[in-house]
């Protein structure tokens, strides 16, 4: 069988990192991509940042690999993830060795809700200059999200999973979130922790080699991985994966960086290792292993790429990274 991979390279580097990562999955597997287009330039030319044909296309993939959008990402990136049903947002951040990182001993993953809490959409001015949004935070959700976390720390090897809320403030919602959470672990028999996002957030940046997997409501999820991705050296080595129950979205966690947009130097590794996240989903095992084996190997001898502190070009690190494949 050959999957299909709809590739969405979206704007600014995400035309330069998306087919980098592309040419990384041509040299491992045999998959059959199919182009789709999204985006602030979409949008110029259509009034329309997501065409209902990428939407569909996404939707009906074996997978699909996005770049990024500029100022149109929130209308391009929520519903395609809502296209292939994601529910889970798997956000690693690691310290890669020849990488100046803050913390060169972290190694975390963020394992975030994806469908609810404060991104619940349901926002209104109720009164002139009175505002309010309502934080949805279910049962099934929560125990979703739990299960998909402790089994990934489990066939993952990490051993610690922390539980991160803010039950003593948000006692309804994110008790209800805890109770679920502490339920999935205790029916698993495993050893968990839970911990305050707040008080988390520090000692994420303080003590980062005491966690492993960290389970999170949608927001806290999103705020601490950034946070991570300052641990380990920025957002040219942060991949992501969007995970539903029979489909899913891969893609960096950085945006379209029109700052240095058609220079030909964007880090590819993030987009790279997006695609390593995407061949491991779809049973690819050993080539996902290679392909980060071949991303660390390039990350630690060079080329590298300016934002690492190299003068290398996109193609010459994707040059290299094929290379060692
Ligand atoms: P950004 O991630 O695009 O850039 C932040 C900084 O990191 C910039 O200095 C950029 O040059 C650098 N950077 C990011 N990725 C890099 C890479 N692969 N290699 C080297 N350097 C890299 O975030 P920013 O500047 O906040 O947003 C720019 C645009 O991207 C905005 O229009 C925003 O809406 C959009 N965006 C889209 C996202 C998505 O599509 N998922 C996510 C975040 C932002
Ligand atoms: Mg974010």
């Amino acid at each position: 069988m050959t999957e299909e991979i709809v590739v969405i390279p979206g704007d600014g580097i995400g035309q330069e990192v998306v087919p980098a990562a592309v040419d990384v999955l041509d040299a491992v597997a045999d998959f059959e991509f199919v182009k789709a287009e999204a985006g602030d330039h979409v949008l110029e030319s259509t009034g329309e940042a997501l065409p209902e044909e990428t939407y569909d296309l996404a939707a009906g993939a074996d997978a699909t690999l996005f770049g990024a959008a500029g100022e149109s990402a929130a209308d391009v990136i929520l519903p395609l993830r809502e296209a292939v049903g994601s529910f889970a947002n798997i956000r690693p951040a690691r310290a890669y060795p020849g990488v100046d990182a803050l913390r060169p001993e972290t190694d975390l993953v963020f394992v975030r809700e994806n469908t609810e809490g404060v991104y619940s959409g349901i926002e209104s001015e109720i009164a002139d200059g009175v505002t309010t949004l309502t934080r949805v935070i279910t049962e099934d959700a929560s125990r979703r999200i739990a299960e998909y976390g402790f089994e990934y720390a489990e066939a993952n090897g990490y051993d610690d999973v922390t539980l991160a809320h803010k039950a003593n403030v948000m006692r309804v919602t994110d008790g209800q979130f805890l109770d679920a959470a502490r339920a999935v672990g205790d029916d698993r028999g495993v050893d968990y922790d839970d911990a305050l996002m707040d008080a988390l957030a520090m000692h994420l940046l303080l003590r980062p080699e005491e966690y492993g997997v960290v389970i999170c409501p949608n927001l806290a999820g999103d705020m601490l991985s950034d946070l991570a991705a300052g641990l380990v050296g920025g957002l040219g080595l942060l991949p992501s994966a969007n995970v539903g129950d029979d489909n899913a979205l891969f893609e960096p966690v950085h945006g379209s960086a029109p700052d240095i947009a058609g220079e030909g130097i964007a880090n590819p590794a993030a987009t790279i290792l997006s695609a390593a996240m995407l061949l491991e989903h779809l049973g690819y095992g050993e080539e996902a292993t290679s392909v980060r084996t071949a991303v660390e190997s390039v990350l630690e001898s060079g080329p590298r790429t300016p934002d690492l502190g190299g003068s290398a070009s996109t193609e010459d690190v994707t040059a290299a990274i094929v290379d060692e494949l």
